[in-house]
């Protein structure tokens, strides 16, 4: 190397690593796991200078390495995609924890051709580095396919290596904050209908109590009974989807019919409120998983009559969404209810976030909307809303259309 190229590269590793400092205290500035892992992904790409990354995180919970995030490959094909220990480059990595480059995956014994086959992505080289927090390896960072003509070098490695260790105490921090929040919350929200069957025990087992009171402190313990069922069930729901170890069952369905179903679950609780509800929608096939996507349904229609007036209005409609690379449907839930201000729209789907004026006559925990955003993201698709106080709100969600 002569001397000019020589202060060229200097001047370029020094601009790189420049680059990794501000990388690095953006991350650690962030704790929400989903957000973090989009950005320690983009950057590997931006600094390795390749087409694509991933990473591959063990799960704590099986020991199971997985694909968790990769800038080419859909959220929802993402989650089928366990990576075997034994025998795979990433588990390699993983088990040695040594970085590896690979010039040509095809000369590669251990290379399998599956998760190429499955996402469709050919994958001609690359390097992947451990990610380790100061006690152990959590997982594995790769960059894929290598822009332009130059190889990996060591000094792409070095700076691999950096980014994937700073990234994995920034993912132990958040996997850290989430659960003291999360476990937080949950206890306080299961204390509130156990203190109320405690009470009821106690009135329950005086001898002087009338036997008509007997009755309603029964029914009592009944539906605080049923609240903690559901609240457990939500709580058990929102962990899984934020761990990420919810699993989707795709299929194909015809989506008017899952609305129909779906509004007459609701049905008597409209009628209740003498709330009409109307489905506009034409057919369409949709590609996702329809326990799930009921379980969205079932939650906006819930808060559509919920948060609405008597004699409401409650419309559910659906169309072909535009701007989307790949065809979406965009389904609307509209309701002629109390409406949301600007300021709560800003945190309606984050957990536990009620609306104070509503929270003293209605029934609920919060938890409603964090679940359905989770599901509507993991399909690839988007839950937004458009409110207008006093006159009601409409929340859209965008799940994929089928294909073929
Ligand atoms: N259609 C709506 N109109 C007005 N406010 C709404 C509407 N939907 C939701 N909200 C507000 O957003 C909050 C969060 O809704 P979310 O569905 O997450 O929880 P929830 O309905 O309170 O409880 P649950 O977990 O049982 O669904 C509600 O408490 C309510 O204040
Ligand atoms: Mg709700």
């Amino acid at each position: 190397m002569n001397v000019a190229a020589d202060s060229n590269h200097t001047a370029s590793m020094l601009a790189r690593y420049e680059r990794l400092m501000d990388i690095s205290m953006q991350l650690n500035s962030t704790l929400d796991l989903a957000s973090l892992l989009r950005k320690i992904v983009s950057a590997a790409k931006e600094l390795t200078n390749t087409e694509a990354a991933s990473i591959l995180l063990i799960d704590p919970a099986t020991g199971e390495l997985r694909f968790e995030i990769a800038s080419n490959i859909n959220p929802h094909e993402i989650e089928k995609i366990v990576v075997p220990m034994e025998g795979s480059i990433a588990g390699w990595i993983v088990t040695h924890g040594e970085p590896r480059v690979i010039e040509d995956v095809s000369k590669e014994p251990g290379w399998s051709r599956s998760v190429d086959d499955t996402i469709e992505f050919h994958t001609r080289n690359l390097l992947g580095v451990p990610m380790r927090t100061h006690k152990k390896v959590i997982g594995c960072l790769q960059a894929v396919n290598r822009l332009g003509t130059e190889k990996f070098d060591e000094d792409d490695i070095t700076t691999l290596t950096v980014l994937a260790s700073q990234a994995a105490i920034a993912i132990e921090n958040a996997r850290l904050f989430q659960q003291s929040d999360f476990i937080a919350e949950m206890v306080h929200e299961l204390r509130t209908p156990l203190a109320a069957l405690k009470a009821s025990t106690v009135l329950l087992l005086r001898p002087d109590l009338p036997i008509d009171r007997s009755r309603d402190i029964v029914t009592t313990m009944q539906s605080e009974t049923e609240r903690l069922i559901r609240l457990t069930s939500e709580f058990l729901d929102l962990a899984r989807l934020e761990s990420g170890r919810t699993r989707l069952d795709i299929t194909r369905f015809d989506l008017r019919e899952l609305l129909t179903e779906s509004v007459e679950v609701v049905l008597p609780q409209a009628n209740n409120k003498s709330i009409s509800v109307a489905v506009k929608s034409e057919r369409y096939t949709v590609a996702a998983d329809r326990g799930k996507v009921k379980q969205v349904l079932l939650n906006l229609l819930t808060n559509a009559i919920k948060y609405n007036r008597e004699k409401g209005h409650i419309t559910v409609s659906a169309r072909e969404a535009e701007g989307q690379d790949k065809p979406f449907v965009q389904i609307a839930v509209s309701d002629t209810g109390f409406g949301i201000s600007k300021e709560h729209q800003k945190h309606m789907f984050e957990k536990f976030f009620r609306v104070a004026d509503t929270a003293g006559f209605t029934q609920g925990t919060g938890l409603g909307l964090a679940i359905a955003k989770h599901i509507v993201e993991a399909h690839g698709g988007q839950i937004t809303l458009e409110s207008e106080a006093n006159v009601g709100s409409t929340f859209f969600i965008t799940l994929p259309l089928a294909t073929r």
